[in-house]
């Protein structure tokens, strides 16, 4: 199939979208350098090996090469011996002046004859014209040797590439060359001019048009009227079509609509013409390889139905690094191609000559309404890798047993299936009923956000029914700790699990500290704006396992919490804040008891931004003229899994100092008060970073 290259406007680029692939340039930078030899007067490729080079990573599919024809090797060079004499150029307006000490570079620069036939040559069929009268030949990709005529004539060289199977350009130009082999005997001889026909596997334009000539010897040799053509038909590969021209930008697709990642890998060629049919290759022998071995989970194979095949070139674009291609399993259009080239380090890898094409008879799903299947295995994927079989527990709402168990007898990930076998003969949990009964409030783990919640669901329930049937898991101790099963009658096990939040240093509660210097209340604390403190530098900072236990007479020094810090014990404020994770799911209770002078507690987002003295979750003090009382408590009901945020804000002004304060786990269990030593569940932020990310800087909030 042939395409026509009318050089087609680019579509409005996408706003910048996620990437999940970029150019692999170490990749790229491990290829040899490509270096043609370019006094070679005709080329040829050995198109076995190109095609073997097409395949060649993909192990284990042996590639029938018997269709393809094998080629000569590259043609040999003559060494020419010195002052032999050499091809005598041509005559008339454009030889060489008569009187050699007219024979000069600066005379040949200066010759009329040369722009004139240059700027007045007719554009062969078929070909546009790039450039027009340079002093510079091209350094284009794919090398495919030259001919000198007799005449400045396109047409004639255009027919010539036409002849050359993979000649995409050609470059047509006078040069100054030497009548003899310059040697020490005659190391300036006579010039004479040559007309070159030079043919390239890739683009040719001003920018490649770079190579002004070379000393040879004491002979400067030297180029004038020199023009670039491109053929304006493209090969398209048997069986794909829907072309599509992307010039300088190449593809670069965020997942599709359900969250699936199309890219399917890169590899670069570095060898004969510019040829779409070697990325094709590559696609198809990519999907055999995949085919046969695709995994007996049920995981879709990745299947090539799209691919993009560029020219990368490094800074300039006579600096080609090769063909680049890139596989997809669905086709993207023209406004992902927002890659435009990438740096590394100082090297800008750019692209040029790039263009898509798609499987004509399979286009694979619509990007926009994206690949379920595939998705939902990836999904599996995920959840395995980040061991989030937890979350899934509960994102299914599989957490309804857990409270039957103790958290502290737990050593093992999921239990086996001995284990629990007697503490429940609830029945058994109906998947799909659960499945609907959704997440909406447990917050997504950042791994599964790419997901909709149905691949999620449906990645969930494929999960939970493996835990089901195999019992066993390697999930390192530290993220599960609680798990409990049913044995049914019918010796259906169903497992559910509920987890620990996993564990990077984040345990306790950050704490702030204001006393003198800082603490600006004047000595009526009772009336403490906790606003205030959001944007106050604290005196010092440090964090705790546990929170209240302080019960002073006035006018003492007290060692706040274990810090190894004293301080007086009047006139200070405590600024704490955290996350309490909820193992199980119920209603959480905070309980303010007594404090001498006032405390406030702040839950979910107010914790976060926005505290004030006016919308506290519960606040308390010993003098009811606040119009608060001595004791105050809160509730607030958790999913299991949830993180929630919490601020505690004490305040203390002359006299004794007492302080206390408590969360219960909605079984009764105590989970913090001053006695807690340690606890999994109290932390300062999740190890994700983005699940209850990370407070910012106290007196910066
Ligand atoms: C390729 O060329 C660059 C300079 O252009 C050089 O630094 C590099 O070592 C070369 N690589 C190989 C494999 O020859
Ligand atoms: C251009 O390239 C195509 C495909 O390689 C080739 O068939 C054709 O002969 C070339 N010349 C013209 C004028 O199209
Ligand atoms: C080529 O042309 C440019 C400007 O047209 C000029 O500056 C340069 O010196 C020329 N180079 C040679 C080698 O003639
Ligand atoms: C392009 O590659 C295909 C597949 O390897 C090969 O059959 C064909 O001959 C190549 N064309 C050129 C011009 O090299
Ligand atoms: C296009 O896709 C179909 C279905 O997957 C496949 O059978 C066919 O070989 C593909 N065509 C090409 C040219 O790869
Ligand atoms: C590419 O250009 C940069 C900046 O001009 C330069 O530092 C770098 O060495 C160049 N790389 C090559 C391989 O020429
Ligand atoms: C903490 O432990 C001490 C000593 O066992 C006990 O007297 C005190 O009541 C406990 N405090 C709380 C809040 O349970």
């Amino acid at each position: 199939m042939r395409y026509s290259l009318a050089v087609p406007a680019l579509a409005a680029l996408a706003a910048a979208l996620p990437a999940p692939q970029l150019i692999d340039l170490d990749m790229v930078a491990a290829q040899p350098n490509i270096s043609y030899t370019t006094t070679a007067s005709s080329v040829t490729y050995d198109v076995t090996s190109l095609a073997a080079q097409a395949t060649d990573d993909i192990t284990s599919i042996p590639v029938d090469l018997s269709a393809i024809a094998t080629q000569s090797p590259l043609a040999v060079i003559e060494k020419r011996a010195a002052c032999a004499a050499q091809p005598t150029g041509v005559s008339g307006a454009y030889a060489a002046p008569a009187e050699p000490t007219d024979d000069t570079v600066s005379a040949f620069a200066a010759n009329t004859a040369f722009a004139a036939a240059a700027s007045s040559a007719p554009v062969p069929s078929g070909y546009s014209n790039t450039f027009t009268n340079l002093n510079a030949s091209n350094s284009a990709y794919g090398y495919m040797g030259f001919t000198t005529l007799s005449s400045y004539d396109t047409d004639k060289c255009a027919s010539k590439c036409n002849a050359i199977n993979g000649c995409m350009s050609f470059n047509l130009y006078f040069e100054r060359d030497p009548s003899l082999e310059p040697a020490a005997a005659c190391p300036n001889p006579t010039s004479t001019t040559i007309i070159k026909c030079v043919f390239w596997g890739g683009p040719v334009s001003s920018s490649n048009a770079n190579n002004y000539g070379q000393w040879r010897n004491k002979f400067q040799v030297a180029i004038a009227g020199s023009n670039g053509y491109m053929n304006q038909t493209l090969e398209v590969p048997a069986g794909f079509g829907n072309v599509q021209y992307l010039n300088n930008a190449a593809i670069n697709a965020p997942l599709d609509h359900e969250g699936y990642d199309t890219f399917m890998g890169s590899r670069i060629f570095t060898a004969g013409p510019f040829n779409a049919s070697l990325c094709a290759a590559h696609c198809q022998a990519q999907n055999k390889y995949n085919i046969a071995t695709a995994p007996k989970d049920g995981t879709p194979p990745k299947i090539c139905d799209f691919f993009n095949t560029y020219l990368l070139y490094l800074n300039k674009t006579s600096n080609s690094q090769g063909q680049y291609c890139s596989l997809y399993t669905e086709a993207w259009d023209s406004s992902y191609a927002t890659n435009k080239g990438q740096y590394r380090g100082n090297d800008h890898y750019m692209i040029e000559y790039s263009y898509t094409f798609t499987n004509t008879s399979n286009p694979g799903f619509n990007p926009k309404k994206g690949d379920t299947v595939g998705a939902i295995y990836q999904a599996v994927k995920d959840i395995k890798y980040a061991t989030l079989q937890p979350f899934c527990s509960a994102a299914l709402s599989y957490s309804a047993l857990v409270a039957t168990v103790t958290p502290t007898s737990f050593v093992t990930p999921f239990v086996t299936s001995t284990a629990f076998s007697t503490t429940t003969t609830t029945a058994s949990i109906d998947k799909r009923a659960a499945v609907t009964a959704g997440s909406a409030s447990l917050s997504t783990p950042a791994v599964l956000s790419k997901y909709p919640a149905s691949v999620m669901s449906s990645a969930c329930s494929l999960l939970v029914s493996q835990a089901t049937s195999t019992s066993t898991s390697t999930a390192p101790a530290t993220i599960i700790s609680v798990a409990t099963q049913t044995t049914l009658e019918t010796s259906v096990l169903t497992v559910t699990a509920s987890a620990i939040p996993s564990a990077c240093g984040n345990k306790g509660i950050q704490y702030a500290f204001y006393g003198a210097g800082v603490y600006a209340e004047g000595n009526n604390v009772l009336w403490v704006e906790p606003s205030n403190y959001a944007t106050k530098t604290p005196n010092w900072q440090s964090t705790t396992n546990s929170v209240g236990g302080i019960n002073v007479n006035a006018a003492q020094s007290i060692q706040i919490y274990d810090s190894g810090n004293y301080a007086p014990s009047e006139y200070f404020i405590l600024n704490h804040r955290g996350y309490l994770f909820a193992q199980i799911a119920g209603t959480y209770t905070f309980t303010l008891s007594n404090p001498d002078d006032i405390v406030f507690l702040y839950l979910g987002e107010t914790a976060k931004h926005g505290w004030s003295r006016g919308n506290a979750a519960a606040a308390a003090s010993w003098n009811s003229d606040t119009g608060f009382q001595s004791t105050a408590t809160a509730t607030y009901t958790l999913k299991a899994g949830e993180y929630l945020p919490y601020r505690i804000f004490f305040g203390q002004m002359g006299g004794p100092v007492k302080f206390s304060f408590s969360i219960k786990a909605p079984d009764g269990t105590v989970i913090l008060d001053s006695n807690t030593s340690e606890s999994d569940f109290i932390v300062q932020y999740s190890c994700d970073g983005t699940t209850a990310p990370a407070f910012p800087a106290f007196g910066k909030e």
